[in-house]
């Protein structure tokens, strides 16, 4: 059954006067320093948007291109959901999807990610009617979408997947090949309809990252954040000018791949690299390459009794101004995500970790973010 939703029928839905849903945070014996919805937050860049210190990507949700071995299935969609789950239960409210992420129709399996994100948020609220998700989803700049009414009404056919009257952060989720200017505009005009609380860019270099900044500044709305791929294996938000701009400006750095697709996690090797699209990308010999650091890093997280992933994860949220959003595909990886929080590596610690990691080559990132 096609589950894409005409505009027209998405119009309607939207319009149903659904509301944002509000949930208290839940301190854990991992997460002690959780006590309040608020200690746990952080602002995003100037906005009024305070949204958890570590998001959850879910890119994989319902994915059958990149992820799941080209697969999903009932049990896969548990297992998300469960993600989800014990994420609102340990306190992390923050989630990250986009109109792109999964498919737009019912094919292979295959559904969108923010049809089922709406969808868990829908069957957490009917539990809790209190509680309060944070949702950022992204407009897909594609070439033949011009203008800034191209940006609402794909807003509108989001907030529909969403089954939500608005969302916390709106990102254009790469720059577009004609030019940026209707779609920045797009992004106020969403504000000001009070359809999001805030917005953002993604991939977006340091020139056109400061475009978007003085054209929204000029309606007197702050760009909130810029997300980008950012790990302790790939920074070149630190060289290419990405990481100071965000400070300067005061915008938050959103870090995808905080992880780098799991591979930071130690759990792949070079006897078991991991398979699919990813095997392209961290190879054999660049998994051998890394083995000094994942060693290293472990080591590090033994002294903390902390794991490799929330090691790197720390390193990432020490770099300030940095919210990574790590995928989470089931309820442990969800997590071992929240045990990354409340403590901190030492700077010698980070200092080491950065200089032991400048020695890998970085893999190939996502090319929008040279355009
Ligand atoms: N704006 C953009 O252009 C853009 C691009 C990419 C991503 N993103 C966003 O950033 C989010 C995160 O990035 P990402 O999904 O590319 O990569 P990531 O967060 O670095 O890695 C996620 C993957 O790592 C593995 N993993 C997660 N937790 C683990 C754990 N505790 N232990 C072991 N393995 C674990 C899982 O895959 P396996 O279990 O299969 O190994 C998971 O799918 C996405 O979901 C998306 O929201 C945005």
């Amino acid at each position: 059954m096609a589950m894409h939703v005409s505009s027209i029928a998405c119009f309607s839905v939207f319009s149903c006067n659904t509301r944002v849903h509000r949930i208290r945070a839940v301190a854990s014996e991992d997460f002690a320093a959780l006590k309040t919805a608020d200690e746990n937050k952080v602002k995003l860049g100037g906005s009024d948007l305070k949204v958890t210190r570590l998001g959850i990507g879910a890119w994989s949700w319902g994915d059958t291109t990149y992820w799941n071995n080209f697969e999903w299935d009932d049990k896969k969609m548990k297992a998300a959901k469960a993600a989800f789950d014990i994420s609102i239960d340990r306190g992390i409210t923050f989630f990250d999807t986009a109109e792109v992420y999964g498919s737009r129709q019912f094919s292979m399996g295959a559904i969108n990610s923010e049809t089922l994100l709406g969808r868990f948020i829908k069957e957490r609220k009917l539990k809790d009617p209190e509680v309060e998700v944070a949702v950022a989803t992204k407009f897909a700049a594609l070439p033949w979408r011009f203008g800034r009414q191209s940006v609402l009404s794909a807003l509108k056919d989001s907030l529909c997947r969403l089954g939500l009257s608005s969302v916390e952060l709106y990102q254009l989720h790469w720059p577009g090949i004609w030019g940026n200017e209707g779609y920045i505009d797009g992004l106020g005009d969403a504000v000001e309809q009070g359809l999001v609380k805030a917005v953002g860019v993604s991939n977006y270099s340091e020139k056109r990252l400061r475009d978007a900044y003085e054209r929204l500044k000029k309606r007197g709305i702050p760009l909130a954040s810029n997300q980008v791929n950012y790990s302790l294996i790939y920074r070149a938000p630190e060289e290419n000018g990405i990481k100071a701009t965000c400070d300067e400006l005061g915008i938050t750095l959103i870090a995808y791949s905080p992880i780098a697709q799991g591979v930071l996690t130690g759990k792949y090797t070079p006897e078991n690299p991991p398979d699919g699209p990813r095997g392209r990308i961290y190879t054999p010999e660049f998994l051998t390459k890394l083995q000094p650091l994942i060693n290293r890093i472990r080591e590090i997280g033994e002294n903390y009794s902390k794991t490799s992933t929330q090691v790197v994860l720390n390193w990432l949220i020490a770099q300030e101004n940095v919210v990574p959003i790590p995928g989470a595909k089931n309820a442990e990886q969800a997590e071992e995500f929240t045990g990354a929080l409340g403590w901190s590596l030492s700077s010698e610690e980070i200092t080491e970790l950065r200089s032991l990691a400048s020695e890998i080559k970085p893999v190939i990132g996502f090319p929008v973010e040279k355009l």
